[in-house]
Order: C-alpha cells, then structure tokens, then sequence
C-alpha cells in the first residue's frame, strides 16, 4: 500500500500476509481524529470507551446508539485515509439479529464509518455472519471485553488458566468462520494472543495482548496522558498532555488575575 493510499478491508487484510503491523487509536471528535489521521495511522476506532474517557461514566455501558452515531459523524469529518470503524455500544446487537442489523446499517448510512466492531464469540457469530453476508464489514473483540464487566466483576486478564485459553482460541476461529476481518484481542497473555495470531488469517488486533499480534491499537486518551483516572499497565504514555493543559490553565488564571493578559498586543 502506498503513503498517502486510503486504507481499505482488503488492504488490512493484506497487512498481514506481508507482515505490516496495523496501527490503531481511537477517537471521538473531528479535532482528534484530522490529527491521528494526517499523523498515518491505519485504523481509527470511534470506541464505546468514550462513554469513559468522553462521557465521564464509570463504564462502556451507558453511551447509546445515537451518541455513537453522533461521535461517529465527527470524527468521519475528520478522516480521509484511515479505515474508520464504529464500536456497536451495549444492547445494540445483543437483544436479536433484527435490531443488530438495523443499528449497524445505521452507522453505514448515516456516518462515514466502514466497519462496525462487536464484542464476543460464539454468543455473536450467527449475528455477525448476517452483517458480514449483508456488506457490512466486521471487527471482532475477544478477551477482556468490557462491555461483560458485570459478569467478569474486576478489568482482570482474560484466558490465563487453560479452560478459558482454548474457549478464546475458539471463539477466534468462529469468528473468523463468521466472517469478521480483523479480530481485537484485550488483556490477554503474550503466548495466548501469539497462538490466536497464528490460527486464524485474519489479523489480530492487540490491547495488553503482548507484541504478536498483527497490529496494536490503545485508547488515545490514555496513551496521551490525557485521561489519568486510571492507568492499565499495558499503556505507554507517549505524553503527560493532563500535566501541560493544568500547567496553561494555571498560568492563563495567573495572568488574567494580575493584569498580565491581555497585553497591548492582544488588544485593538
Ligand atoms: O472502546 C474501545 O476503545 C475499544 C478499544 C479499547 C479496542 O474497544
């Protein structure tokens, strides 16, 4: 694929028979993603994460069908190259095949996004299946899936006793049976995500899965620095931006308090 080419499925699918590592963030407005866009990244994932970093809950839970629209709206005015996927939030596929085909044909129609996500396995594939036989591309989630926190109780690592190892490599490839085009793999061990890599063509996607797989994606926010309530230990933070933006605002209070700002020059 060359620099400036549009990132397509079929040129991610080529990623990784040639070995290209797929670069991943995600976004939620148009300002962040014209940035990560011009910037050269492959995937920009508008995620139900913004519910958090975003929306200030607690959890993926609560954002809707019509917030993600609207974020999804944003942030496709701000990408030109990269593949644009939108997170499917919670109860939005779960509930019946009708409703997760009305709610993903939403995202193609009504945003600029040209692919959807969903979470799970085997408890999705039949759903994931009619999206796909329908054109509508899907990326999987595996793992730790977030939207399952209440059952799972605590953000803990997925697959690490034998049980749970080989329903992941299952459930990886149902998916990719069912069609998906690249699968996220969250909070898994290196040596799991390696073996999930190596059993299924299509490419994996890891979050705390370790260096295997295919490609990488982080929530920007947290790689950024940006959002410091909590820090996973698979994040590294490229910047401590938080830090800079409480370092100008405290100095912008300073300097309007003392007369400081506006200057004459900042004056007509
Ligand atoms: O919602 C999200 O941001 C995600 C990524 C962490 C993969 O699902």
């Amino acid at each position: 694929m060359k620099k400036d080419e549009k990132v397509t499925i079929p040129s991610i699918l080529s990623m990784k028979q040639n070995g290209k590592k797929i670069v991943c963030l995600t976004a939620y407005d148009w300002l962040f993603a014209s940035i990560l866009d011009a910037a050269g990244l492959d995937i920009i994932l508008v995620g139900d994460s913004g519910s958090m970093v975003f929306a200030g809950h607690k959890t993926t839970l609560p954002i809707t069908m019509d917030q993600m629209i609207y974020h999804t709206r944003a942030v496709g005015r701000g990408v030109e190259k990269a593949l644009l996927v939108a997170d499917m939030p919670f109860m939005s596929y779960q509930a019946g095949i009708d409703d997760a085909m009305y709610n993903a044909g939403r995202f193609l129609k009504e945003t600029e996004a040209e692919a959807v996500k969903v979470e799970g396995g085997e408890a999705v594939a039949e759903t994931i299946q009619q999206m796909v036989k329908n054109g509508i591309p899907v990326m999987g989630h595996l793992g730790l899936t977030p939207q399952h926190i209440h059952k799972f109780g605590k953000y803990r690592v997925r697959g690490k006793d034998s049980t749970e190892a080989e329903e992941l490599i299952q459930d990886a490839k149902i998916l990719e049976q069912a069609g998906v085009f690249s699968i996220v793999l969250e909070k898994i061990p290196a040596e799991l995500a390696k073996k999930i890599t190596e059993h299924v063509s299509v490419p994996t996607i890891g979050i705390g899965a370790g260096t295997h797989c295919d490609g990488q994606i982080l929530v920007t926010h947290d790689m950024l620095g940006l959002y410091e309530e909590f820090k996973p230990k698979f994040v590294r933070q490229y910047a401590h931006l938080a830090k800079t933006i409480d370092q100008a605002i405290k100095k912008y209070i300073e300097e309007v308090q003392n007369g400081d700002f506006p200057s004459q020059k900042e004056s007509f």
